[in-house]
């Protein structure tokens, strides 16, 4: 990261926690690692997202359909998708430390560092090795790996390693209240499995013909180890997810209109192209026959937001051996033979981004210091250009003066108007202060009532990116606002 771009990031954090977008979990304990809250600009922010990707994914698709299911589900729902066996990152501790990495981690930095040195060739062999360890699950070679590159802790500055271990992300906990009696259950890593399971409850109850979709927004937890840069990787955190359920043989050509649909839908809220790209996995997840992330370039490189996965009928096939119940669908339509296709398990096409990371990239994406300075002062904002749509304050009205009726008048008008948009009242300091802390939490417009607004029910709006101020009737208000921020 270079010291512009990594200034940039560490200015956004600290935006974000002046301004009530996000807070580190239980601060005044000195926080928990890799964990957050939002704060309330942050939760309307979030909400706005959720909401945008909610339309997008379920109202304007009339197969989609959106489940809120439990977090908490059976313990054998891991088992059959394959998480208490398979959902672990190889883990490596330094003796003196007592730190733990991630043994992949460790040597992909190795990787980028002998590249960067220009030594390609030695890299490329590492690399090989690396990926030939990790598909074969051989531990002991990867540890042999890093004890050959003498990768040494940042911390202790020392070579002496453990062995590698398989350490499960999955958090778990116990319920029933006697310790003898009760059982481990998992706190969800991903919201999908909630889909799948309840697969035939939506299929039935809601009348699904294939091809048709089931979305889903919640949190999902993993005990990531290395937790690191903001809210990119954390403990606790969201996903918005959606599985697409599509007839054996369709889903290379579902998976390529789902790829360029979500591309679509984040190109939409008006970010440069440039910053996005696609990027193909080669090692392949245990229920994937193709897997696409979509990256955003953060300020510290490219870096996943969503995945979109070809899931084949994995998990629809693990639940029904694992649960004894038929998973399949009767598709009574014909194929170019004239025969039915007849009962089949689905596949399934899933779009998974992190509510989190998309939170992040909106903020950095809106974040500027624009340098105000004429010829006879110096002056200077910092504004979040948020989509309109997305701000979490649609406008903020300001009596000029806290007397001669002015409050009374701007608490009139925006009683007419809080019922359709978020709003802010604002009384305290000058005016030019005022705007200030609303562009700073990227509100679009400023409402001013001033002593003409007693005579004529007129009032300044300010715009937030052009700045310009213009008069208006307070009774064109609601057409003015609505027209920017609805969907
Ligand atoms: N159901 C598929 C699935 O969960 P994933 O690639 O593991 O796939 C999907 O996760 C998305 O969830 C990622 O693209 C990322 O945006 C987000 N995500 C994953 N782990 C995260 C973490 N520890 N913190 C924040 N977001 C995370």
């Amino acid at each position: 990261m270079s010291k512009n771009t990594d200034e940039l990031f560490k200015n956004v954090i600290a935006h974000a926690k002046e301004y009530g977008f996000v807070f580190p979990s239980s601060e005044i304990y000195d926080g928990l690692s890799a964990v957050y809250d939002y704060g309330q600009f942050g939760a309307e922010l979030k909400n706005n997202i959720k909401t945008y990707w909610w339309k997008s994914m379920v109202q304007l698709h009339d197969n989609i359909v959106g489940i809120d299911s439990a977090i908490f589900m059976h313990p054998k729902i891991w088992k059959a998708s394959g998480h208490v066996d398979g959902f672990s990152d190889p883990m490596i501790d330094n003796k003196d430390s007592k730190k733990r990495y991630r043994a992949d981690q460790l040597l992909e930095e190795r990787i980028a560092k002998l590249n960067e040195e220009g030594k390609t060739s030695e890299a490329e062999e590492l690399q090989i090795e690396m990926d030939n360890a990790l598909k074969a699950e051989n531990l002991p070679r990867l540890r042999e790996l890093i004890i050959e590159q003498n990768i040494k802790c940042p911390i202790s500055g020392t070579a002496n390693w453990t062995e590698v271990r398989q350490f499960n992300l999955m958090f778990s906990t116990q319920v029933g209240a006697i310790a003898e009696e009760s059982d481990t259950i998992y706190l969800r890593p991903e919201t999908a499995q909630g889909i799948f399971v309840n697969y035939l409850n939506v299929q039935k109850s809601g009348r699904m013909k294939i091809p048709f979709g089931i979305a889903q927004i919640g949190k999902a937890f993993r005990n990531e180890v290395i937790a690191r840069q903001f809210i990119i990787r954390m403990r606790e955190f969201e996903q918005m997810e959606m599985q697409y359920f599509v007839r054996p043989g369709t889903q290379k050509e579902w998976f390529e209109k789902w790829k360029e649909t979500r591309l679509k839908w984040h190109l939409a809220l008006g970010t440069d192209a440039a910053k996005y790209r696609y990027h193909e996995h080669t090692k392949l997840a245990h229920y994937a026959d193709a897997a696409y992330d979509i990256e955003f370039e953060f300020p510290f490189g490219f870096k996943e937001v969503e995945g979109i996965h070809s899931r084949t009928d994995f998990d629809l096939s693990q639940h029904q051996q694992y649960s004894g119940k038929k998973m399949q669908y009767f598709d009574p339509e014909l194929d170019e033979n004239g025969k039915p296709y007849g009962n089949y398990v689905p596949y399934v096409i899933e779009t998974s981004i992190g509510l989190d990371r998309m939170f992040l990239l909106t903020m950095i994406n809106a974040y500027e210091e624009e340098d105000l300075s004429t010829d006879e002062k110096q002056d200077s904002r910092t504004v979040l250009r948020l989509h309109p749509c997305l701000a979490p304050v649609k406008a903020a009205i300001f009596p000029l003066t806290k007397k001669d009726g002015l409050p009374e008048k701007a608490r009139e008008i925006m009683d007419t108007l809080k019922l359709d948009f978020n709003l802010q009242y604002e009384e305290k300091d000058a005016i030019g202060k005022r705007y200030r802390r609303q562009d700073a939490i990227g509100t679009p417009f400023c409402i001013t009532v001033d002593h003409q607004t007693l005579e004529d029910n007129t009032v300044t709006i300010r715009h937030r990116d052009s700045m310009k101020q213009e008069r208006v009737a307070a009774a064109d208000l609601d057409k003015i606002i609505g027209d920017l921020v609805s969907w």
